[in-house]
C-alpha cells in the first residue's frame, strides 16, 4: 500500500512498456509527505466552510440532526433511500436493543430517471412498495410518514427541507437545482396518489453515521465509500461559525468532500484524471470523488490502458469497440481484476477478453493491466484514507478514547481488501496506538435507510410529544 514505482515492473516486458508503467507509477503515486498536506488543506477547507458558505471551501453542511441515537428506539418506520445507483424502498424495524432488521425492495435508477423524471420515478416506486407490502396510513392519519435519505448535496433549512445545491454521479435532472428537493418528491407523490409524508431528509453519510451509532454509542463519523464518496461527523456547534441557532451542544455536519480541492490543486492529477474531468457532466467538480469512487475508477483506468495501447505497448496496439466507450470499465471489473492472483492472470483474461472483446492477450498484457488497477485502487485508498484521518485529526481529543466510523458503499463492501489498507495508511497518520487498540471500522449495511428511519422517528416523538 506504499506507492513504490518498483513492483509495478514486469519480467520479460519490453523496455518501453516497463518505462511507462514507471512513469505512470509515479504519477498515481500518493507519498506519505502528500497525504500529510492533503490533511493540511482539509483542515483548511474544513475550518473555512464551518466560518461561512464559501464556494471555495468545504461545503460543510449542518444536518439538523443533534440527538444522537440510544440505541433503544423501538418501532416499524418506512424509509426510501436514493443512491447514485438504486432506489431502495424500505421497512426498517428497529428493535430497541441495539439490532435492527428491514424489508426493502430495490430498484435500479433507470438512465430516464437520472436525467430527466427522477421525481415521477420515486413516486411510482414507493407506490408499488406500498402496495406489494400492503402499507396504508395508520387509523387517524391521512400519510404515512417517511425518513428519506437523499445521497446528492442540499442545503438544509430543516430537517424536513434542502435545496439542492448541484447534480453529481451523472444525474442531471432539470428544474431542481436550487429547489426544495422535499417539495419536488412530495409534488410527485400527490400526483401519484401516494400517501406518504417526508418528515426527515438525510444525506447517507448522515444515515450511516445514525445506523452505526444505534449499534456503536461511540461512533463519531459515518463515511460512503461506493457510488460516490463522502462523510459525515459529529461537530461541537461552537465550532459552526455559520450556525445561526443555539451554539450550545452538537450537531451532524455533512462535509462534502467530494468537493475537496475544486479551488485548490493539492491532489495529485495525471492526464487520464484530466480526461475523465473534462468529458464529466460537472467539469472541474467532485474532483476528489473523481479519484476515489466507484463510479470514475474504472473510467480512469479505461483512460490509463488505452494510452498504453495507443503507444501499442498493449494488446499489440488494437481496442476494442467496447474499451473505446466511455464508462464500459466498470470499477467491478477493476476489483476482479486486482483480486486474481492466478499464475496465468485467468480472472484478467476473461474480462479483456469475454467481457470487453479484446484481441487475445498474453501474460504481460495482463499482467500490465492489472498493474494500471492496482496503481489507481492504490491511489483511491490512500487518499481515502487521508480525507478519514483528516476529518478525526480535526477533533484530536476524540482519539484518546474508542472510536466507531460506520463505512457504507461498494468500494468498501467489494475493493479487494479496502478495509485492511484503510486500517494500515491510517496507522501512518493517525498513530499505530489509536489505530491497534482504539478505531473500530464498521460496516454500516444498508445503513442509509435505516439511518433515516432513526432520524425520523425522532422526530415523529418530538411531533407527538408537542401535541401533547
Ligand atoms: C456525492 C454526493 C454526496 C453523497 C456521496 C455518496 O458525493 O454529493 O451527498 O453523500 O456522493 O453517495
Amino acid at each position: 500500500i506504499q506507492a513504490f514505482v518498483e513492483p509495478y515492473q514486469i519480467p520479460g516486458a519490453s523496455a518501453a512498456l516497463n518505462r511507462n508503467l514507471a512513469a505512470m507509477a509515479e504519477s498515481f503515486a500518493v507519498t506519505d509527505d502528500k497525504v500529510r498536506e492533503i490533511i493540511a488543506e482539509f483542515h483548511r477547507s474544513m475550518r473555512a466552510g464551518l466560518d461561512k458558505d464559501d464556494r471555495d471551501a468545504l461545503p460543510m453542511i449542518p444536518t439538523f440532526v443533534s440527538r444522537r441515537p440510544t440505541g433503544k428506539e423501538t418501532g416499524h418506520f418506512l424509509a426510501l433511500d436514493l443512491g447514485g445507483t438504486n432506489l431502495r424502498v424500505c421497512q426498517v424495524e428497529l428493535r430497541g436493543d441495539t439490532t435492527y432488521s428491514l424489508v426493502q425492495q430495490k430498484f435500479t435508477i433507470t438512465q430516464e430517471a437520472k436525467e430527466s423524471r427522477l421525481w415521477d420515478f420515486i413516486a411510482e416506486c414507493v407506490g408499488i412498495f406500498l402496495e406489494e407490502h400492503d402499507l396504508r396510513p395508520k387509523p387517524g392519519r391521512r400519510t404515512i410518514p417517511c425518513g428519506f435519505t437523499f445521497s446528492f448535496p442540499i442545503f438544509q433549512t430543516s430537517i424536513a427541507s434542502g435545496d439542492l445545491s448541484m447534480w453529481n454521479k451523472g444525474f442531471t435532472v432539470p428544474n431542481s437545482v436550487g429547489r426544495d428537493v422535499v417539495n419536488l418528491t412530495q409534488s410527485a407523490f400527490q400526483r401519484h396518489h401516494v400517501p406518504v409524508e417526508v418528515v426527515a431528509i438525510v444525506n447517507d453519510t448522515v444515515g450511516t453515521l445514525m445506523t452505526s451509532a444505534y449499534s456503536f454509542p461511540d461512533t463519531q463519523m459515518g463515511i460512503i465509500f461506493g457510488t460516490g464518496t463522502n462523510a459525515a461527523y459529529w461537530e461541537n456547534l461552537s465550532a459552526v461559525g455559520k450556525w445561526k441557532g443555539d451554539r450550545r451542544g452538537e450537531m451532524v455536519v455533512n462535509l462534502e468532500w467530494g468537493a475537496f480541492d475544486n479551488a485548490t490543486h493539492v491532489l495529485p492529477y495525471t492526464m487520464h484524471d484530466n480526461k475523465l474531468n473534462r468529458k464529466s457532466s460537472n467539469p472541474g467538480m467532485q474532483v476528489y470523488e473523481k479519484m476515489i469512487s466507484g463510479l470514475f475508477l474504472g473510467e480512469v483506468a479505461r483512460n490509463a490502458i488505452l494510452a498504453l495501447v495507443d503507444q501499442r505497448l498493449l494488446f499489440a496496439g488494437r481496442s476494442s469497440e467496447i474499451l473505446n466507450k466511455s464508462y464500459t470499465f466498470d470499477t467491478a471489473y477493476m476489483s476482479a481484476i486486482v483480486a486474481d492472483d492466478s499464475p496465468g492472470l485467468d480472472a484478467v483474461g476473461t474480462v479483456l477478453e469475454a467481457t470487453l472483446e479484446l484481441p487475445p492477450t498474453d501474460l504481460v498484457d495482463r499482467r500490465a493491466v492489472q498493474n494500471v488497477c492496482r496503481m489507481i485502487g492504490t491511489r483511491g485508498v490512500r487518499l481515502s484514507a487521508a480525507a478519514m484521518a483528516a476529518v478525526l485529526l480535526s477533533r484530536p481529543e476524540l482519539l484518546a478514547s474508542p472510536v466507531s466510523v460506520g463505512i457504507d458503499g461498494s468500494m468498501y463492501q467489494f475493493y479487494p481488501n479496502f478495509e485492511r489498507d484503510l486500517y494500515a495508511v491510517s496507522r501512518v497518520f493517525l498513530g499505530a496506538d489509536f489505530v491497534d487498540n482504539r478505531l473500530k471500522l464498521h460496516l454500516a449495511k444498508d445503513g442509509s435507510g435505516v439511518g433515516a428511519a432513526i432520524v425520523a422517528m425522532t422526530v415523529e416523538e418530538e411531533r407527538v410529544a408537542a401535541a401533547a
